[in-house]
């Protein structure tokens, strides 16, 4: 089954509590994008405000930041989270990996356009929830990478059972040909939050992904 997950950067700042309540019911996840301004180029979500969301929500972090596992600690990690991290940016994976699947977290890696796949494939393989990124992570509202889809690709031939998720630049017009190569989590950031009626953009998405 193809899931959902609104990425709330892409919502109106000033009012995130009506944001929220326009996509309850909607959507399958909520994407919380952690930026640090210095692994990417642009500051995001406070963790206050990551904190904040309320736990009727699926929450999927997604940690642009140079010390993860510290960040990590900051985010009131409740069991049945996914946290995305970049693998590259700590010196041990591995052991953030098992600290969050001890805690009932699920771990998963955050890829880059720029990561070389097949030259990691041990570090990869070390989790089986992959955020496959379409775009250079910093903004939302950019399009998205042609690369994206043979990346996905590559993943699903060698992972079959993962849950890969696509990140940066979704919309209508690539959502089906995202699926066809393996996604099974579509991220919507500015697609979604950009139209008035959040139904209808989210139904649209739904029909393609049947
Ligand atoms: C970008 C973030 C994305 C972004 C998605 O660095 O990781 O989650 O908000 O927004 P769109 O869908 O507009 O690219
Ligand atoms: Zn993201």
């Amino acid at each position: 089954m193809i899931e959902i997950a609104a990425s709330l950067q892409a919502a109106n700042p000033l009012d995130i509590a009506a944001e929220l309540t326009s996509i309850e019911g909607l959507v399958d996840r909520l994407h919380l994008d952690i930026m640090d301004g210095h692994m990417v180029p642009n500051l995001a979500l406070s963790t206050d405000l990551v904190r904040a969301i309320p736990d009727t929500w699926q929450r999927d972090l997604h940690l642009m930041v140079e010390k993860p596992d510290v960040v990590a600690e900051w985010l009131d990690l409740r069991a049945g989270d996914t946290l995305y991290f970049h693998p590259y940016a700590i010196s041990s994976p591995e052991k953030l990996v098992s600290s969050l699947t001890d805690r009932g977290v699920i771990p998963g890696f955050a890829i880059n356009l720029e990561y070389d796949l097949p030259a990691n494939f041990a570090t990869l393989a070390l989790v089986d929830h992959f955020l496959v990124m379409g775009i250079t992570p910093g903004f939302s509202g950019k399009h998205m990478d042609e690369k994206t889809t043979s990346r996905i690709q590559w993943l699903r031939e060698r992972f079959p059972q993962a849950t890969i998720a696509v990140d940066g630049g979704v919309n209508d017009k690539n959502a089906l040909n995202l699926i066809r190569v393996g996604a099974n989590i579509l991220v919507v950031g500015s697609y979604l939050f950009s139209t008035a009626d959040r139904k209808v953009a989210i139904d649209h998405i739904r029909d393609i992904s049947l």
